[in-house]
């Protein structure tokens, strides 16, 4: 029988119903919530700012090696339930046709911004088992790397975050290209998403098949919607994905950044929420309602604080968020200026000594 599977089906048999991750994600009570942290791996890490200095960020990203030894370090460091593959979300601009770079201090550069209907048909319907063979590779080298009890998540950025680097060029603010095209050629923004939702499906399937646990998905900029615009252009690319995503029978994540007001988020159809800082626990379960499980919801700059105010902010957090269906993880990514300190401060409250 396990001659018919492969190794990365091999490996998730190990940790399916094993590890903590998995089993809050399909909404099990736990007495200790798993907790991983969006961005662990990264800046704040002396480790990895070793790596930094010797390679740069998109050779870190497409070289299996040094994407799987980063992904690692915070493992090793703090043991944490889940590792998310060290990617970025912008690394399919590359295989699209719109290029790639990241300059120092300036964050991400797309050299090829796609602002017109011709601009949108002109990018590359490409094969991620081919052109994304790379990162693919590091999924599998981790697999075999982690803890079989250590959850692997996969991600992929949401086609509308996408499309707003893809049509500003870069960091979308304040969203004038996007909203242009949004209000101005709606068929070429129909479409953009479109080819955009196509290549996450194809893409985040070839992770799971690679050897990912879980994935997730990464919507930043959906909050500069509105949730009428929500409704409308995001939700139906974002219930295709989990539509035909869900025989893969992993959780599904959807994290949007700054949504309290997009009430039409809840059906997304994920199987899991991530939760920014500004939402409650009682306002996203009035939301989302119990079927799911909930992710968060700590703010990154609590990290900046001093252990009592880290401690009692993590405690509120887990009394609203109750022991059942919860993922302990930030309202947002790590700031590279956390000190380390904090954050074992932090995974010893959560555990208290306990794994
Ligand atoms: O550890 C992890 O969370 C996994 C790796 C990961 C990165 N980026 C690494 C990264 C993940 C999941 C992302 C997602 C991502 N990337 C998002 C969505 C989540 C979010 O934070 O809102 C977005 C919007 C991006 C785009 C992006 N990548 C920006 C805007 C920047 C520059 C800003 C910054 O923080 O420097 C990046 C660069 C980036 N992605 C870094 C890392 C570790 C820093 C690169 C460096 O080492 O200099």
């Amino acid at each position: 029988m396990s001659d018919v599977l492969t190794a990365p089906d091999r490996a998730r048999n190990l940790t399916v119903d094993s590890g903590k991750y998995l089993r809050a994600a399909r909404g099990e009570t736990l007495s200790v919530p798993p907790v991983w942290l969006m961005r662990q791996a990264g800046r704040y890490l002396p480790e990895y700012r070793a790596v930094r200095v010797q390679h740069d960020f998109i050779t870190v990203c497409r070289t299996p090696e040094l994407a799987c030894e980063v992904t690692l370090q915070p493992i090793r460091r703090f043991q944490f339930d889940a590792a998310i593959l060290f990617s970025d979300i912008l690394i399919p601009a590359i295989p699209l046709g719109a290029g790639l770079q990241f300059d120092s201090g300036h964050g991400p550069v797309i050299p090829h911004p796609v602002r017109t209907g011709e601009q949108v048909q002109s990018l590359r319907d490409f094969d991620p088992q081919d052109e994304l063979a790379d990162v693919l590779e590091a999924v599998t080298l981790l697999r075999r790397e982690l803890p079989s009890e250590t959850a692997l998540i996969g991600f992929c950025g949401a086609p509308y975050t996408v499309a707003t680097y893809l049509i500003e060029g870069g960091k979308p603010d304040p969203f004038k290209f996007t909203k242009q095209m949004m209000y101005g050629d709606r068929a070429a923004f129909t479409l953009l998403l479109d080819k955009l939702a196509n290549m996450t499906i194809r893409y985040l399937r070839a992770q799971v098949q690679a050897g990912a646990d879980a994935i997730q998905l990464f919507d930043t900029w959906a909050g500069n919607l509105t949730d009428d615009e929500f409704r409308t252009v995001n939700l139906p690319v974002l219930r295709r994905i989990f539509t035909e995503l869900s025989d893969l029978g992993v959780p599904m994540t959807y994290f949007a950044l700054n949504s309290m007001h997009l009430v039409s988020a809840c059906e997304a159809g994920a199987s899991v929420y991530g939760l920014d800082w500004r939402m409650t626990f009682d306002q996203a379960r009035a939301r989302f309602g119990t079927e799911v499980a909930l992710q968060g919801n700590l703010d990154p700059i609590l990290l900046l604080t001093d252990e009592t105010t880290i401690r009692n902010r993590t405690r509120e957090i887990r009394a609203q968020a109750g022991p059942r269906g919860h993922i302990f993880n930030l309202g947002h990514g790590i700031l590279p200026s956390t000190p380390i300190h904090n954050v074992e401060v932090l995974l010893d409250e959560i555990r208290g000594g306990r794994q």
